[in-house]
């Protein structure tokens, strides 16, 4: 169980942008190894970690943060490129001096959300769909057709980087599989802002207004995580998308979970009866398994996570595991309900589960 649970996150083999070839061990230090019934998957970085830094990137600039030193309009764009060429060298790298003798595969992991159209307009579908391409698309396209989705060149234009015809025939499919983090999904319409060359930034270049309500309504039952909306058939939705727009890629989702709130006052009991997390890794599961019985080359699922932790800006204000981390307490565990619906559920070959969403909240 534990194998299949754990995955851990490092930055790996760039430096400024650029593999450092003279010094492979890196890579085995840096990448993400996870071993699946013997095989090796091996994760040329973070993706989904290094989003998050070119997203701090875009918040850095005089009209956003009155930060002098950044440029919101131009570095999002710089990291990510040098993050995919990074990308491009690792898996040669690995290809050309570690894939034969280890049986392994190189992928790259992306963090997204679902983007569902707001109103079933033909104008909000085609927003989504630019958002996707700006959240994962960027990364996915490169790594698959050597070059950034046409609606990013559209309009981000000459800030967006070109890629030389080697690099790009060296990202044309440099991925064995595809690993795709999903939590929760997102709203999508056109902005309503005018166009302007003025405070340009990798958050509003997409001209889409990503929202997690509709008429005041949210899109879907809220947790601890005030970004993480319980939807789970945006699962379905989003592996036939990849299936669909990136050559009927192998996945495998390397993050799906949710958060209850850290809440010290609460009986270790009730902290135990995580009745919720049953319902979202539940349903999460019957719409994956519907998306594989539909034809989407799903290989792997990990859940996050197996242990409560220190959650990014969250902090130890959230817990996301299966497992129980008493932090007064010398650290000690405790399995959740979850943790044993997930054991009885990976032992068995037809688990059930009788919780529904909003009963339970
Ligand atoms: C650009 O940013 C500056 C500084 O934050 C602000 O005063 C100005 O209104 C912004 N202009 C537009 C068009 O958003
Ligand atoms: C922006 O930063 C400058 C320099 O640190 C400071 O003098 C100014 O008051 C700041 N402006 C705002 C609106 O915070
Ligand atoms: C985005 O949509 C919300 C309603 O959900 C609206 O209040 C807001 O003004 C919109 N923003 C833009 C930039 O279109
Ligand atoms: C998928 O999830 C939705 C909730 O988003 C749920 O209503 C539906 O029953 C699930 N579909 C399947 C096939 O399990
Ligand atoms: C924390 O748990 C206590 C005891 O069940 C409850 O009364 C309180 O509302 C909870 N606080 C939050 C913020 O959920
Ligand atoms: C599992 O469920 C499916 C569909 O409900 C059923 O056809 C199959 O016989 C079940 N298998 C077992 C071992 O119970
Ligand atoms: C789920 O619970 C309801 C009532 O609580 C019961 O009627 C139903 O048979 C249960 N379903 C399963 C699959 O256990």
């Amino acid at each position: 169980m534990c194998c299949c649970l754990i995955i851990d996150f490092l930055p790996c083999v760039f430096l400024n942008g650029h593999v450092d070839v003279q010094f492979p061990d890196k890579l085995c230090m840096g990448a993400n190894f996870v071993c699946i019934g013997g095989h090796k998957l091996v994760e040329s970085n973070g993706m989904g970690f290094l989003q998050i830094l070119h997203l701090v990137a875009s918040y850095c600039t005089s009209y956003i943060n009155n930060c002098t030193a950044g440029n919101s309009a131009t570095e999002p764009y710089i990291v990510a490129h040098h993050l995919l060429l990074s990308h491009a060298a690792a898996v040669k790298l690995y290809k050309d001096n570690y894939q034969a003798a280890q049986n392994g595969k190189i992928g790259m992991v992306i963090a997204t959300y679902w983007m569902t159209p707001k109103y079933s307009t033909i104008v909000s579908r085609k927003v989504a769909s630019r958002a996707f391409d700006f959240q994962f698309g960027w990364f996915a396209h490169p790594s698959t057709y050597g070059d950034y989705p046409k609606s990013m060149r559209r309009y981000v234009g000459e800030r967006l980087p070109k890629f030389t015809k080697a690099q790009s025939e060296a990202l044309k499919g440099s991925r064995d599989y595809t690993g795709v983090n999903y939590y929760t999904a997102r709203y999508v319409d056109k902005s309503a802002s005018p166009f302007t060359t003025l405070n340009l930034s990798y958050t509003t270049d997409c001209h889409c207004n990503i929202t997690i309500e509709k008429d005041g309504i949210p899109i879907s039952q809220p947790t601890a995580a005030e970004w993480l909306y319980i939807y789970p058939k945006g699962i379905r939705e989003l592996m036939h998308y990849v299936k669909k727009n990136y050559q009927d890629p192998t996945i495998y989702v390397i993050e799906n979970g949710m958060a209850d709130a850290n809440n010290k006052s609460l009986p270790l009991k009730d902290a135990l009866t995580d009745r919720l997390r049953i319902s979202y890794f539940q349903l999460h599961f019957s719409n994956l398994s519907k998306a594989i019985e539909e034809g989407v080359n799903v290989k792997g699922y990990f859940a996050w996570s197996f242990l409560d932790d220190f959650e990014w800006v969250e902090g130890y204000t959230t817990r996301y595991g299966l497992v129980f981390v008493d932090y007064g307490n010398e650290l000690k565990r405790y399995m959740k309900h979850s943790a044993c619906w997930f054991q009885s559920f990976l032992q068995k070959d037809n688990a059930t589960v009788n919780y529904s969403l909003r009963s339970d909240a």
